[in-house]
């Protein structure tokens, strides 16, 4: 059996990482060994976390090395079994990357049921990403009715899943997203009482107009230039919850002068904010709250999700550099087999 790969074939260079960066080859999975199971890929999530680790030093977690497959969660099919636990056929959720096959210990792997859902969920809505969004908004944004939640990359896996469980919760949540059609599904489809577009001129103006009773939760997931906006329009007492940095390559210099450090400073003191930093790690403790509510709030339909699903392996790499400039829509994901 022949299957493919992606590796980092170079860490990023000055201007980020490109498609340089990955090489595709093939090679030969191995026969699953005892307690081992032999995976076939069917679907590969791509996430921002992946920039960091193509360089030296990753960032909460360690970098992957020169020649290694690039990491990343799956949804795959059992092809051999040597595990107890696993039968030809069965669908998990691993973590072995951007690979067609993976021969890996069985033992690890959760067993996805088809029935509860489409099988791509368990990479967004009901993955990390929906975890990620439900957890950080509960246990941090802890928003309460009819206080003003912000939510920026509000149309994406995270965003999205933050912004309504903060409008379930009685919250009026506003969402930050790129373009006009984004916002449009933002609040025609999620339910939140306002979108603003931060590709759009007047960015701050608009975002103020919006929240005319300022803001007591921003679930941010961008950083930088959006971040430094909100500042002014945080009520006392604000929670940020600290998610993402997508707007910022922390391993390339930062484009935001000092002065928005001690800006940043003073506000934290007067207004007596909370600010927490928090990684996917924190909330695992949430994992069954999380897939009993987030299944039943799909079902009831107060939950919607949108999936960006790209196809092929070799779409992986073009599609991943499109996450930091926002072309894609909701969650991403390759269909790596079956195409
Ligand atoms: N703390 C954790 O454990 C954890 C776990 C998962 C994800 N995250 C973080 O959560 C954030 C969202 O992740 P996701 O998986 O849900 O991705 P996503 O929102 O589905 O996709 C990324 C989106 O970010 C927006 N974006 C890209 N560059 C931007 C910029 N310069 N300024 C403003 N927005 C920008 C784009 O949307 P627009 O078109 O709307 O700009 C893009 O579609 C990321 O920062 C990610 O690193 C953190």
């Amino acid at each position: 059996m022949q299957g493919q790969r992606i590796v980092l074939a170079s860490r990023p260079g000055p201007s980020g990482p490109g498609v340089e960066n990955f090489h595709l080859e093939a090679f030969s999975p191995s026969p699953a060994k005892e307690g081992e199971v032999l995976l076939e890929t069917l679907f590969l999530s791509l996430d921002p976390y992946m920039r960091a680790r193509m360089y030296d030093g990753g960032n909460y977690k360690a970098s992957v090395g020169i020649g290694e497959v690039m990491i990343g969660g799956t949804v795959s099919r059992v092809l051999e079994s040597r595990e107890a636990s696993l039968a030809v056929g069965d669908i998990v959720e691993s973590r072995h990357g951007w690979q067609t096959h993976a021969t890996v210990p069985g033992s690890g792997l959760r067993k996805i049921d088809p029935d509860l859902a489409p099988i791509s969920t368990a990479l967004g809505v009901l993955g990390m990403p929906g975890q990620t969004g439900y957890g950080g908004m509960l246990r941090y944004g802890m928003p309460k009715p009819g206080e003003t939640v912000l939510v920026s990359a509000a149309s994406g896996g995270v965003g999205s899943v933050a912004a309504q469980v903060a409008r379930i919760k009685g919250a009026r949540v506003v969402g930050i997203a790129g373009g006009a059609a984004k916002c449009s599904w933002l609040t025609e489809e999620l339910g939140l009482v306002a979108a603003v577009d931060h590709r759009a001129e007047n960015f701050a103006e608009n975002l103020a107009a919006v929240c005319p009773d300022g803001i007591d939760v921003y679930f941010d997931n961008v950083g930088g230039e959006i971040f430094a906006d909100t500042i002014p329009l945080l009520n006392a007492g604000a929670r940020i919850p600290i998610c993402g940095t997508i707007s910022v390559d922390r391993h390339q210099p930062s484009p935001l002068g000092r002065d928005r450090m001690y800006d940043l400073h003073a506000t934290i003191l007067v207004k007596q904010l909370t600010l927490n930093g928090f990684i996917f790690d924190n909330l695992l403790d949430m994992t069954h709250a999380f897939r009993r509510d987030m299944v039943q709030w799909i079902a009831s339909g107060e939950v919607k999700y949108r999936e960006d699903v790209v196809s092929g392996l070799d779409a992986a790499p073009s599609a991943f550099l499109g996450l930091f400039r926002g072309e894609n829509f909701g969650k991403l994901i390759v269909r790596v087999a079956g195409v």
